[in-house]
């Protein structure tokens, strides 16, 4: 039995022993590496098991099979105290920049699969765990291993290739007709000497023998302890028993009824994180043996109830390969739902009792155990029982008939019998990794050699608060035969019996039932094939619903090479790896939350308004002073400088003083001693409010109560009026888009100390503008600027979002040192960034157009609305860019524009990537293919038709040449043999009736620089050491675009010399002042200016010196030069083009030039649920001269599939009172692996001069973002042609993203019909459309 007395904690990592005296149970593994080991590299990117950027391996030795079993696992749901006997790896431990590189870590860095970097470790770990178990991995097995490892800036393109050469598989691009080996290729010819963005001869061999073993004192340990003693640990909040065998594990809970089974942990960690459950003890079971058994019997397998998902899925996989086809039916209904459900490594940890106790209403597995009639295996103290898995066995939402005191110890799994067939099925707004929006499960017997069905059940998940039996659906088959007849019988029973009220919790109402509804019509088509197969049936029967496709190929990126004639040091134009790319895949590179904390760090919490509208009535923050650890909570009242922060005359509170415009405004923050104690404190601050009426939340509201920041803009070129007069047709449409969440990997990070003299402070920052930081501290501290040195190390992906945002949050973390003295530490948890930062603005627009009959537009009048958020931030310049954009590459000779920035009480929307141009053209091209379908004619020959050409002016009348663009048009067109795809596409569709393909191609024209001239000049300080090494420092941050690189780049060109010995450290406001945002596309044009005049003026001093010695060495010139008393350290400055736009007269030439590109996508959808897949993407894009391919093709990429998440995946979803539901990657789906498109093709248009920038080079941060419409537009193409099937044609409306609901729902099926949307007002809906 327990002991009082705690135990102690025997685990290794990376080869190390670790013990700990008393751990405290709430500690995570994630914590414990980076808090108490200092093993930064594992990253917090989510705390829910969610996002992969924690993943570390897990051994542990198994005494009865003598086996070791290394499994990926997510740290931050792993309990130190789960890890007793088990060993560690985490990305330190698999290699290092200082000793060995591992192949896993070299390749995705070599591969330029590391960007901003911060999901590096959880990829490497992921990829190394597999490689421990599978050295030669197929294709499909990289894919499955990455599934729940997010990246934000790669498009995992270039992490897939990387590790597709661990692969024994083809590494041709398998273009088909045109395959890059193929001699006849469209292409020019020998594309194989076609220079390559790495060389993978380069690339060290895996060597398994190479890897750290598994600690032999384990393996006796392991031995020795059978059966294992009692642990037990007590922390401030919780205490922990791991009881040693089944009979005391009863005992305890006998006991402690109300105590938790703590098993895999990703159910009750969440709860705990995120919903704030309350445990004051748990028991673990992880040791008791009973519970991990699998025993076979003659009706089927009983799986102990403590294995692993993943053990699951391996038992029943080994039974499908030794069992008849026949008996194996369940077991594959299974497996095919366990291979989709979470990722691996939340396979690994989940515990197939702790799976069904948690009794989730959308569980993938429980409608399948229920359905399979499997039975559970309950114990208490006193009784042992059998219960079946049925529909009694889930009373209520998470609650089942087990009984406090029982433990499950283990599920009955039978074997199917002849003529007994079962099906599985989900549907998940992602493919991969995402909760099931609906799942469900069939199991029918049917009558020896007939379609007559004998008995069936069928159950439902995402449909109820607990998984459900259509019973009478069920009913009204039994005895039927199995026929479409029979089946369109019971379609109305079934949505009767599963209704949903509107207002249904998950939202998404009208799309779940439809779904209920395909599903069943899915397992239908399913049963009619097996039982064809059978030879129980003999008729005709209709296409088999296969999967989509998954299978990703390698794929082809075209750029030119450099000069043969260019010395060999000069390393412009080659693809160069990213600088930091080997440390970030080592976990060496170090982010803000990595450094150090310092002596006497405080952590600051915020506490955010839970009221959308409402005045402050009362701050009570008594009881969290009283909350070990809290030192003090900060309020408005506290900031001894400016309170706000001011933009266009508004002024935004940092705190609130009075009165909060929204939910997860920041009211106070609490400092304490660590993050927990920070954040108890947070909890325990008590706000009294007093509502306010009526908050504004969708721009509908907005408008109608005309509440906008100023200025608004207007725009018109021609007579928009007078023209719309002698048009053949107007049409008035209009489309919304929703909003994206930046996500990056890194959440806000600030870091605040107190130099202790002087009022001087040093800010360690995860920004984009470290002035503006700067700049911000200064003022709310009321202090000069010179007394504020903001450093930035580099930033774990920003897209737009760590520009004001991060300048608010460090200004109050600033406060709190200041009151303090001491370091303070911020970093925000995902659910608080999301909450509180803000991200893209949601957009209305409205339409009218103006077209002749052969396609030519003559007028178009639109009008943008975007959703801009409780505070100004920067929307009115965005309103200006939508407008700047709106021609995109259309000459219409007559286009009015308004834009307009709506104050509503949600949280306030920011930068982003783009900057509403992927807003302002989605609608522009959305306007074109109306024309297009007005007129029947095709959507690609209408936008040829209107396209720029020639020497050209844009509406408000800057010249400018759109050759590259037209180049870029006909380029794409070819490579992506358009004409031939789109005559498939048609054949393609005319042969399936529940799948359609479609296609799309858009282009682009993206202005480049600020808008507002004063922000297009940088500067630069470049030192030369006498030992010849070079500092370069400069105005860009690191953010993962590269641009430390191409300042490497840059410095060796100009002072010939290779890279190797230019270093740049950070970005730091003390080495260049009064700097401009890493932002615009215009990080490289301005500082490269920079560094380039910087260098100049330092080999300007150095040539006589050179001439002198002309066969010296750089080292011993420089060395000459320091003896001859020349500087050897200069700044360098850039003053940019004198850029303006004059919104009176309505012309200016607001950009350096343009980015032009193209892009074509494939999808094909399924009819039936919506999902969809991404066949084929091929991007040409005119970036000039490219000073890094790598890098570029980088950017493209990920900015492509930032747009793909925008337009098809990602929603944000509020609540009623205005509160953010969407607070996680589990909430919100951003591209995962399985979301890139199958064949990802990126084509640099080549000879494309530029003389308006840096080595005639073009910035391409941002433009790709909109292509990623293409992959909307392929979707919208593809419900077209189903559309067309039901009789419909002509324009339709389909919002952004088209996500798989509104696919679905507008591709008008025969099941959609049957479901009508429920009246609007006539109901509270669970989510706003704002
Ligand atoms: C990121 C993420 C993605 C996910 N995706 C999916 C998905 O796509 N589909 C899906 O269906 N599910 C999904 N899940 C849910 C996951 O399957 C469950 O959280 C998991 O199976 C719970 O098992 P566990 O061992 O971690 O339980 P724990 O969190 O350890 O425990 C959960 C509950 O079960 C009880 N319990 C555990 N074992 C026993 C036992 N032997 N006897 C009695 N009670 C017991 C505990 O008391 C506790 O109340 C996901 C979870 C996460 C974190
Ligand atoms: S931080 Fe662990 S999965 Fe996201
Ligand atoms: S490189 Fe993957 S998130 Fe930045």
């Amino acid at each position: 039995m327990s002991s009082d007395k705690p135990s102690s904690l025997l685990f290794f990592v990376n080869g190390k022993k670790v013990e700990e005296q008393n751990p405290d149970p709430e500690t995570t593994l994630l914590s414990y590496l980076r808090d108490k080991l200092r093993l930064t590299g594992t990253k917090y990117g989510c705390g829910g098991g969610a996002c992969g950027a924690c993943t570390v391996m897990l051994s542990r030795y198994q005494p009865r099979t003598k086996t070791l079993l290394h499994v990926s696992a997510t740290a931050c749901l792993l309990p130190i105290c789960q890890l007793h006997g088990a060993a560690v790896t985490t990305v330190e431990g698999v290699g290092s920049t200082k000793t060995r590189l591992h192949p896993v870590q070299e390749r995705i860095a070599k591969a330029n699969g590391s960007q901003c970097g911060f999901c590096t470790p959880g990829m490497v770990m992921s990829m190394y765990t597999l490689l421990r178990t599978t050295p030669q991995p197929s294709m499909e097995d990289i894919r499955a291993a990455l599934a729940g490892n997010l990246c934000r800036c790669t498009g995992y393109r270039p992490i897939l290739d990387g590790y597709r050469t661990f692969c024994q598989e083809t590494n041709c691009c398998q273009l088909k007709a045109n395959c890059c080996q193929s001699e006849e290729s469209g292409t020019d010819g020998a594309e194989h000497d076609k220079p390559q963005l790495f060389d993978k001869g380069e690339f060290q061999p895996l060597d398994p023998t190479q890897e750290l073993i598994f600690p032999p004192e384990l393996i006796l340990m392991a031995e020795r302890n059978t059966p294992p003693e009692t642990l037990s640990f007590c922390g401030e909040n919780m205490s922990l028993i791991c009881p040693g065998s089944l009979e005391e594990l009863l005992e305890l809970k006998t006991k402690h009824p109300e105590a938790p089974l703590l098993m895999g942990n990703t159910h009750l960690g969440p709860s705990i994180k995120f919903k704030g459950v309350v445990h004051t003890l748990m028991i673990s079971p992880f040791r008791v043996q009973e519970l991990f058994e699998v025993t076979h019997c003659p009706e089927g397998v009983r799986v102990g109830a403590g294995c692993s998902l993943s053990e699951l899925l391996t038992s029943l996989q080994k039974l499908i390969s030794e069992r008849p086809s026949e008996q194996s039916e369940l077991f594959r209904a299974l497996t095919k739902q366990l291979k989709n459900l979470g990722s691996q490594q939340v396979r690994n940890m989940a515990s197939l009792g702790g799976h069904i106790m948690s009794a989730y209403p959308n569980s993938d597995l429980n409608p399948v155990f229920a359905a399979g009639n499997c039975k559970i295996y309950v114990a208490s103290a006193s009784e042992r029982r059998e219960l079946p898995l049925n529909q009694e066995f889930f009373v209520s939402f998470g609650k089942t008939l087990v009984r406090p005191e029982e433990v499950v110890l283990s599920v009955f799994i039978p074997f199917t019998s002849k003529g007994e067939l079962v099906s599985a099925l989900r549907h998940a707004p992602r493919k991969e990794s995402a909760f099931s929006t609906v799942t469900c499960a069939m199991r029918v017997l049917f009558c020896e050699g007939s379609s007559v069905v004998r008995d069936i059940s069928l159950f439902y998940g995402g449909v109820a608060p607990t998984t459900v039996k259509a019973a009478r659906t069920c009913q009204a088959l039994i005895n039927q035969e199995w026929s479409e007849p029979a089946l369109s019988r019971v379609y109305d029973v079934l949505l009767e019996e599963l209704e949903l009220p509107p207002s249904a919790p998950g939202g998404k109402v009208q799309f779940r039932r439809v779904l209920t509804l395909t599903l069943f019509f899915k397992f239908h088509l399913e049963l009619l094939h097996k039982l064809k197969h059978m030879g129980w049936i003999s008729c005709e029967v209709p296409e088999k619903p296969l999967a989509l496709p998954s299978d990703i190929q390698p794929s082809v990126q075209h750029f030119q090479s450099v000069s043969k004639a260019q010395s060999f040091h000069d390393a412009v134009g080659r693809p160069v790896m990213h600088k930091a790319a080997l440390s970030q895949a080592t976990g060496e590179a170090v982010y803000c939350d990595d450094l150090p904390p310092t002596q006497g760090e405080l952590y600051l919490a915020l506490v955010t308004s839970s009221r959308a509208y409402a005045n402050i009535k009362g701050l009570d923050v008594s009881a969290a002073l009283l909350v070990p650890g809290v030192v003090d909570v900060i309020t408005a009242q506290d900031i001894p400088g400016k309170k706000v922060r001011s933009d266009f005359g508004y002024d935004e509170d940092l705190l609130a003083q009075t009165q909060v415009l929204c939910i997860g405004q920041m009211v106070c923050a609490v400092v304490a001693d660590t993050r927990a104690h920070a954040k108890s404190g947070a909890a325990a601050v008590r706000v009294q409010y007093e509502e306010l009426p009526d908050p504004i939340f969708t721009i509908e509201e907005a408008i109608e109560r005309s509440s906008y920041y100023e200025p608004r803009r207007r725009i018109e070129r021609g007579n928009v009026t007078e023209a719309f007069k002698s048009v053949d047709h107007i049409y008035e449409g209009g489309i919304r888009l929703g909003g994206q969440e930046h996500f990056y990997m890194e959440t806000q990070s600030t870091l605040v100390v107190p130099v202790g003299e002087d009022r001087e402070f040093h800010l360690y920052v995860s920004t984009q503008w470290p002035t503006s930081t700067q700049v911000a501290v200064a003022e709310t501290l009321s202090i000069p600027s010179n007394r504020v040195v903001c450093h930035v190390k580099r930033v774990g992906g920003a897209f737009g979002g760590k520009v004001t945002k991060t300048a608010i949050l460090t200004a109050i973390t600033a406060v709190a040192a200041w009151k303090t003295n001491r370091a303070v530490r911020c970093v925000l948890e995902r659910g608080d960034d999301m909450l509180i930062t803000g991200g893209r603005h949601p957009v209305l627009a409205k339409y009218k157009v103006g077209f002749m009959n052969d396609g030519r537009i003559v007028a178009a009048d639109l009008e943008y609305f975007a959703n801009a958020g409780f505070s100004v931030d920067e929307s009115p310049l965005l309103g200006e860019k939508i407008l700047l954009h709106m021609d995109n590459v259309y000459n219409i000779p007559h286009l009015r524009g308004s834009a307009a920035a709506c104050h509503t009480n949600l949280r306030s929307n920011t930068a982003f990537r783009g900057f509403g141009v992927p807003q302002c053209l989605l609608v522009v091209e959305n306007m074109v293919t109306d024309v297009a379908m007005t007129l029947g004619m095709p959507v690609d020959q209408v936008r040829e038709l209107n396209m720029y050409r020639g020497p050209s002016l844009t509406h408000y009348q800057m010249e400018f040449n759109p050759e590259n663009l037209l180049l870029c048009w006909d380029e794409c067109k070819r490579r992506c043999a358009y004409d031939s795809r789109h005559r498939a596409v048609e054949q393609f569709n005319k042969q399936n009736q529940w799948k359609k393909r479609g296609t799309a191609i858009v282009p682009i024209k993206y202005g480049i620089a600020f808008a507002e001239g004063f922000l297009n000049q940088a500067a630069a300080l470049v030192h030369i050491y006498k030992d010849g090494s070079v500092l370069v420092a400069h105005a860009g941050a690191e953010m993962g675009q590269g641009v430390h690189t191409k300042m490497q780049q840059v410095a060796s060109r100009e002072l010939h010399i290779p890279i190797s010995k230019i270093y740049i450290s950070e970005t730091s406001t003390s080495t260049v002042p009064n700097t401009c945002p890493s932002a615009a596309s215009f990080g490289t044009d301005a500082n490269g200016m920079a560094v380039k005049d910087a260098c100049q003026t330092l080999i300007q001093r150095l040539q006589p010196i050179m001439q002198k010695n002309p066969e010296g060495s750089w080292e011993s010139w420089v060395n000459a030069a320091f003896f001859d008393k020349i500087s050897l350290s200069s700044t360098g400055y850039y003053r940019g083009p004198d850029l303006h736009m004059d919104w009176e007269k309505m012309e200016g030439r607001p950009y350096s030039y343009f980015t032009y590109g193209v892009c074509f996508s494939e999808v094909e959808l399924d009819c039936l649920t919506g999902d969809y897949r991404t066949l084929r993407t091929d991007i040409v894009m005119d970036i000039g001269r490219s000073i890094n391919p790598s890098v570029d093709i980088g950017q493209i990429e990920g900015a492509f599939m930032q747009g793909l998440g925008l337009y098809t995946l990602e929603e944000l979803k509020f609540g009623p009172s205005g509160l953010l539901y969407t607070r996680g990657p589990s909430q919100y789906h951003i591209p995962a692996v399985c979301d890139t498109p199958l064949s990802f093709n990126i084509y640099l248009l080549p000879d494309s001069e530029n003389p308006h920038a840096i080595y005639s080079s073009k910035g391409i941060g941002e433009p790709s973002v909109f292509l990623g419409s293409a992959v909307f537009f392929a979707i919208k193409d593809a419900v077209s042609a189903a559309r067309s099937d039901s009789g419909l044609s002509g324009p339709f409306s389909l919002d952004s993203p088209a996500t798989a609901e509104r696919a679905c729902l507008t591709a008008a099926s025969t099941f959609t019909q049957k479901v009508p949307a429920s009246t609007a007002g006539a109901f509270k809906p669970w989510a706003l459309e704002i």
